[in-house]
């Protein structure tokens, strides 16, 4: 198989599809600290469970939990929603349930993007169901023009354009999830806007 470069280089090719850096790993670390360091001051004197959305939040959700200064407790849900395509398929179903009991916990969901909003607005519902003492959404990333669905994010770490990017967790057809940084499809591209 043919290597890739995980570090931050300028630029990469998939296929004949050119991706451009966008956020470099330290600007994402940098602002997983500051998120961190937000959820350790507003969840002092609380244990929150972090619950992770599989695959593609499983970096983030290591680094940030590295961040919170707390007594905390992980999980993860996986939903399946995209694909191996670039575009949504607009429908949503649990494809591995939680394994911890969450009625009265403080639940922070770990997502690494809100896209249409169809994934966490499920997740919404499914959380209330176990009747959590609170829960709170956190995402990396946020595409603001591409929401359809209602969904309150609490803490955001970038606002992006509805353009396609992959690395730090994001795939493209399941694979890239392993980039340090993160990089969008190049305006020349089809689908990069
Ligand atoms: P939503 O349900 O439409 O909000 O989509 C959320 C899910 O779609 C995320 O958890 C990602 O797995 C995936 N997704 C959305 N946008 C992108 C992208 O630009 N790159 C890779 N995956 C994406
Ligand atoms: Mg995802």
């Amino acid at each position: 198989m043919p290597r890739i470069n995980i570090d931050n280089s300028e630029e990469i090719m998939i296929g004949d599809e050119r991706f451009v850096l966008y956020l470099p790993e330290e600007q994402l670390q940098a602002r997983i600290k500051e998120l961190g360091e937000e959820i350790t001051r507003e969840y002092e004197s609380k244990v929150p469970v972090f619950i992770g959305l599989l695959n593609g939040s499983f970096l983030f959700m290591a680094d940030l939990i590295k961040n919170v200064a707390l007594d905390c407790e992980i999980d993860f849900i996986r939903l399946s929603s995209y694909g191996d395509a670039k575009i949504s398929s607009g429908s949503v179903k649990m494809v591995k349930d939680l394994n911890c009991d969450i009625e009265g916990r403080d639940v922070v969901v770990v997502e690494d993007i809100v896209d249409t909003g169809l994934s966490i607005n499920y997740i919404e519902r499914l959380m209330e169901n176990h009747k959590p003492a609170s829960v709170k959404i956190v995402s990396l990333l946020l595409k603001p023009e591409s929401l359809k669905y209602d969904a309150k994010i609490d803490y955001i770490g970038f606002k992006i354009p509805s353009k396609f990017v992959v690395g730090y967790g994001l795939d493209y057809a399941q694979k890239y999830r392993n980039l340090r940084s993160i990089y969008v499809l190049s305006e020349n591209s089809e689908n990069g806007v």
